[in-house]
C-alpha cells in the first residue's frame, strides 16, 4: 500500500483532499454559527462567512493532507539513517501556489468590500443613539428624541439607527451578536456603526474586548420594538425625566432606589439581594449598614456619609482583598446629589433588612 502510494503521491493527495474538502464544506454549511438575523446587514454578513468558509476548507485541507499524506508515506525506514534525495525547485509548481491563493485572496477582498461599502452606505434621517462604556455598564441617550436617556437598548424595527461610540474610561467594544456588527469604543475617539433592526425581539449588547474584572457582566437589554411602541416608549421617558426624580419622592423610595441601583449599573459588580445583582466584581453590599457603622467610625463619619463618600470618592476607602481603581470615579457627575443621596438611603435601608 505504501509502495503504490509512494508511486503516485499527487494522485493519493488529490483523492485524499478531494474527500475531505466535501465533507469539510458540509460540516461548516451545517453549523449553526450564529444567533437569529435581527438587522438588514446580517443575511449579507452570513453569506460572506460562509463563501469564506467555502473558501477556506480547501486550503486548510490541502494543506494538512500533503502534510499527513507524506508523514505517512515517506516516513523513514527504522534504521534508515540516510539522507533524503536533494530536491530542486519546481518552477510550474511555485507559480501556481502563488498566483491560485493571489487571485483568491484578491477575489474575497472585493467581496468583502462590496459588502462593507454596502452596510457603511450613509442613511437619510437616521435614529441617533450615542452609547458610552463604562467598567462595566453601558449607557443610551438618544439626542435628537429630547435628549433621553437609558441603561437599556431601545430600537424602532425597521428603521436606520446610526450608533455613536464612546468610552468613559478603558476600550469597550460594542456588540450585539444579532445584528453582526460590532465597533471599539477608544478613549478619546468616536466609533459609529451604522444599521437597521429588521426583526423584533429581546437581545444583549455584549462587550467584545476584555476590559477588566467585570468584562463579562458588561451586558445591556437591547429591546426591537415597533416603531409605535418606540415612540410611546420615548415619550414615557422624556415626561418621566422631565419629572426630575418627583416619582422617587412621592412613596416608594425603595423602588426608585432599587431602579437606580440597576440603572447606574452598580448591580454590575456589587451583590445586593434585593436588586437580585450577585455579581462579585466589588464588595457586597448586602452588609452595608454593618460595614458603614464600622468603618465609617474609623473615618469618623456617619453610615450615610461613608457610604456617600464611597460613591463618590471610590478610592477613599478601600475595601480589604478588592482592588483600588476599578469603581469608576465619576458617579457624582453622572448623578444627580438628589439621585445620590436616594442611593445612600436605599442601599443603607436594604442592607439592613432581613438580618438574622
Ligand atoms: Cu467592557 Cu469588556
Amino acid at each position: 500500500m505504501r509502495r503504490l502510494l509512494r508511486k503516485r503521491p499527487a494522485l493519493g493527495m488529490a483523492l485524499l483532499s478531494g474527500v475531505s474538502t466535501a465533507v469539510g464544506i458540509v460540516i461548516v454549511l451545517v453549523i449553526d454559527w450564529f444567533p437569529a438575523q435581527a438587522s438588514t446587514a446580517s443575511p449579507q454578513i452570513d453569506t460572506l462567512w460562509d463563501v469564506l468558509m467555502i473558501a477556506s476548507v480547501p486550503i486548510f485541507v490541502l494543506v494538512m493532507s500533503v502534510a499527513l499524506y507524506s508523514v505517512f508515506a515517506f516516513r523513514a525506514e527504522p534504521g534508515d539513517l540516510s539522507d533524503g534525495e536533494p530536491i530542486h525547485g519546481n518552477t510550474r509548481l511555485e507559480v501556481i501556489w502563488v498566483t491560485i491563493p493571489f487571485i483568491m485572496v484578491s477575489a474575497l477582498a472585493v467581496y468583502g468590500w462590496i459588502v462593507l461599502d454596502d452596510i457603511e452606505a450613509k442613511q437619510t434621517d437616521p435614529l441617533i443613539v450615542n452609547v458610552t462604556g463604562q467598567q462595566f455598564a453601558w449607557r443610551f441617550d438618544y439626542p435628537d428624541e429630547g435628549k433621553v436617556k437609558s441603561t437599556q437598548l431601545m430600537l424602532p424595527k425597521d428603521r436606520d439607527v446610526e450608533f455613536r461610540v464612546n468610552t468613559d474610561d478603558v476600550l469597550h467594544d460594542f456588540w450585539v451578536p444579532e445584528f453582526r456588527l460590532k465597533t471599539d469604543a477608544v478613549p478619546g475617539l468616536t466609533t459609529k456603526i451604522r444599521l437597521k433592526p429588521s426583526r423584533i425581539g429581546e437581545y444583549d449588547v455584549v462587550c467584545a474586548e476584555l476590559c477588566g474584572i467585570g468584562h463579562s457582566t458588561m451586558r445591556a437589554a437591547v429591546r426591537v420594538v415597533t416603531p409605535e411602541d418606540f415612540d410611546a416608549w420615548i415619550a414615557k421617558e422624556q415626561q418621566s425625566e422631565g419629572d426630575g426624580g418627583a416619582a422617587a419622592a412621592g412613596g416608594d423610595e425603595a423602588g426608585a432606589g432599587r431602579q437606580l441601583f440597576t440603572d447606574t449599573g452598580c448591580n454590575r459588580c456589587h451583590t445586593l439581594a434585593d436588586a437580585e445583582s450577585t455579581s462579585a466584581v466589588g464588595p457586597g453590599l448586602d452588609d452595608l449598614t454593618a460595614n458603614a457603622t464600622a468603618y465609617g467610625k474609623e473615618a469618623k463619619q456617619s453610615p450615610e456619609e461613608y457610604v456617600k463618600t464611597s460613591i463618590e470618592d471610590p478610592g477613599a476607602f478601600v475595601v480589604p482583598e478588592f482592588e483600588d481603581g476599578i469603581m469608576p470615579a465619576d458617579y457624582a457627575e453622572q448623578l444627580s446629589p438628589e439621585e445620590i443621596d436616594t442611593l445612600v438611603k436605599y442601599l443603607l435601608s436594604v442592607s439592613s433588612q432581613d438580618k438574622p
